[in-house]
């Protein structure tokens, strides 16, 4: 089978290498790809947002299934553009990414099949939006409507705070469009955890349970960035919770989407807040795998992946069952200086080491520069490790960690619970 990943980040190049593992693969493309992909797969020099250019290769190079990494080709219809062209794609098409790319689209999907989530509303005017703040006060949740690279959404501690995010949304037009349309929610205190599965229109397989570590620094302190690390399991959400998950949140969510026509076919990640009593709601939804959870998730993999998106996209999940290790996995995020603010490019990285047992470090902000590699962005590499528990994985990921380095490196020290 000819294999095409799109997407240059570490969850990228954790699927090329996963993908690679399966005897079904006899070739592997990743487009645009990264120094590391080059390893595993042929790099192919297309931007992730030329769709049509990426369909047009697929069909010329006989793709025979495409699996899509970030949200961006998603929400503007690459599944829509493949499936017209008759490729198979793990990817939902654009009307069903609309769980992503809107949080109001998504809200409003909950709230109609009673799936827990934070009470909110709804606002496309900012005078209604600003009423509602003051009658509800302060902490409460503002978003942003659409894809705002991470930055969309605030948490106030402040009726002040709050008004100053309606303002810089819906009248500054900080995030043009994106920000026209907020979703104001109670804000719940509790820890996070990623639960994602793979849905084929019908049947819905959950993947091992994850966290991610979304503050840059030490303690949750710092800014907001994509993930600064992961572990999978993680003690926020036991997986004997997934099958009611599955049922509670998943199954009416797709059954809904169905309901009006829309075919949810692709990864679907519920990012969810567990709190003190152990009740579960929703925060949003992503259309696709997260980053860094892929790079702990695929460690724990034993089954081929590629059989089971293969039968995914064919709308035929029914018949396979995902194994897993007992072991435990963690990453560690290597991020460029200045991140995520403005970040200088162009670092040589040294200490890169091929993949050992249990040790993989799989490349995202990197640029081939010879046999070597150079910084481009702002999360670089990512350390994952495997572990009889977690603890042995952070610290295998640590040790991991110790042997690269770059001009401004920065990464957290408490993965996993653990200083380092
Ligand atoms: N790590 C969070 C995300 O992928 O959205």
């Amino acid at each position: 089978m000819r294999v095409l990943v799109v997407g240059s980040g570490g969850r990228e190049h954790a699927l090329c290498w996963k993908l690679k593992e399966s005897p079904l693969v006899t070739a592997l493309f990743c487009a645009p790809g990264n120094a590391g992909t080059r390893d595993v797969a042929f790099n192919v020099d297309i931007p992730v947002t030329n769709v049509g250019a990426l369909a047009l290769w697929a069909v010329e190079n006989q793709i025979d299934l495409t699996v899509v990494g970030p949200e961006d080709p998603l929400s503007r219809g690459i599944a829509n553009v493949f499936e017209e062209h008759g490729l198979r794609i793990v990817g939902p098409v654009k009307e069903a990414a609309l769980l992503e790319s809107s949080k109001s689209f998504a809200k409003e999907i909950m709230l109609k099949c009673g799936v827990s989530t934070p009470a909110g509303a709804v606002f496309t005017d900012h005078a209604a939006a600003k009423a509602y703040v003051l009658e509800h006060g302060a902490p409460i949740v503002v978003k942003a409507d659409g894809l705002c690279a991470g930055k969309g959404v605030v948490v106030a501690e402040t009726v002040d705070e709050a008004v100053a995010a309606l303002d810089e949304f819906m009248l500054q037009e900080r995030f043009g469009s994106s920000g026209a349309t907020v979703v104001l929610e109670e804000r719940i205190v509790g820890e996070e955890a990623s639960v994602i599965v793979l849905v084929d229109g019908e049947t819905i397989l959950p993947l091992v349970v994850s966290q991610d570590y979304k503050r840059l620094k030490d303690n949750g302190l710092g800014p907001n960035t994509g993930g600064m690390g992961a572990i999978s399991p993680t003690p926020v959400l036991g997986e004997k919770r997934l099958e009611t998950l599955v049922g509670e949140i998943f199954g009416p969510v797709v059954a809904e989407l169905r309901s009006r026509g829309i075919r949810y076919r692709g990864f679907l990640y519920a990012g969810v807040i567990v709190d003190r009593e152990g009740v579960v709601r929703v925060l949003e939804f992503n259309c696709r795998l997260g980053d860094p959870e892929t790079e702990v998730i695929l460690m724990r993999l034993k089954s081929d992946l590629v059989e089971a998106l293969d039968a995914l996209s064919r709308g035929r999940l029914k018949s396979i069952e995902l194994h897993w290790k007992t072991e435990a996995a963690a990453c560690v995020v290597l991020a460029s200086g200045g991140y995520p603010g403005e970040v200088d490019d162009g670092k040589m990285i040294s200490g890169l080491f091929p993949p050992e047992p249990g040790l993989v470090v799989f490349h995202a902000g990197t640029v081939p520069e010879g046999e070597l590699a150079k910084t481009k962005g702002g999360r670089v590499l990512t350390v994952s490790a495997l572990g009889d528990t977690l603890n042995q994985a952070v610290r295998r990921a640590y040790e991991g960690v110790q042997r690269i380095s770059f001009d401004g490196m920065q990464y957290r020290g408490d993965i996993g619970g653990g200083r380092w």
